[in-house]
């Protein structure tokens, strides 16, 4: 299977991606994840999108495409694969159809996460992630059960990331309103869209995830 993650910064992509991943044994690729990597790294691509992404906007399709492209050739990715925030371009689109076209696979199904503005700012404000495991935590919305130590890892050192501010996080969605919101209609038309309301809890959320990914096979 290859689903595909839509949504606004904050949506809870890369939470419910967590969360499916140990639950149906995919794959998680975040775009998001891999451009962190490569600007940890210090890697031409990660030289290049350092400043795009600190400043809210998107990387280059060509940047992206090819970070991903190695990902999805790798034999791990076999048992279905989670996008979680790619494609988000319509240029992402069709470079992934191309790309799926080769191993004879095609897109199981789009799931858009609808979370509204002002929620979505709130999520990515309060947002931290263990630096050990990456599992992610929220000031608010989901603190580890005891204080400070990390509840899959046992960890104790956690993380905020560069562009997770109010200012940044403004861009981040006009980006999004502007350049990924138009793929809706886009798997809409093709009969691959499913919509799921975000604004609930991170559990609520996840069980109508699940019912969609037990229809889909
Ligand atoms: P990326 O890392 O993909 O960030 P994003 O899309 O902005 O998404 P987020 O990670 O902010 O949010 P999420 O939906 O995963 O939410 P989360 O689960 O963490 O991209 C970063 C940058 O990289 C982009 O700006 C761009 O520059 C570049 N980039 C990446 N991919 C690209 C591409 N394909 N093309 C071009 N550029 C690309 O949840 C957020 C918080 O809320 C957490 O603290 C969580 O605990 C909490 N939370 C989650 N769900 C709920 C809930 N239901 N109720 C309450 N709290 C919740
Ligand atoms: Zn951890």
């Amino acid at each position: 299977a290859v689903l595909i993650l839509l949504g606004p910064p904050g949506a809870g992509k890369g939470t419910q991606a967590r969360m499916l991943e140990e639950k149906f044994g995919l794959v998680q690729l975040s775009t998001g994840d891999m451009l962190r990597e490569a600007v940890a790294q210090g890697t031409p691509a990660g030289l290049a999108a350092k400043s795009v992404m600190e400043a809210g906007g998107l990387v280059s399709d060509e940047i992206v495409l090819a970070i991903l492209r190695d990902r999805l050739g790798n034999p791990d990715t076999r048992s279905g694969v989670i996008l979680d925030g790619f494609p988000r371009t319509a240029g992402q689109a069709a470079a992934l159809d191309d790309l799926l076209h080769y191993t004879d696979q095609q897109v199981t199904a789009a799931i858009s996460l609808a979370v509204d503005d002002e929620a979505m700012i709130a999520r990515v404000a309060g947002r931290y992630t263990c630096a050990k495991c990456g599992e992610g935590y929220h000031d608010t919305f989901k603190q580890p059960a005891v204080a400070g130590t990390c509840d899959k890892c046992g960890g104790t050192e956690f993380k905020r990331r560069a562009d997770d501010n109010a200012e940044t996080a403004r861009t981040r969605l006009e980006a999004y309103h502007a350049q990924t919101a138009p793929l809706i209609a886009h798997y809409r038309a093709l009969g691959k869209l499913e919509e799921v309301d975000a604004m609930g809890s991170i559990d609520t959320v996840a069980s109508e995830l699940r019912m969609v990914m037990e229809e889909k096979g």
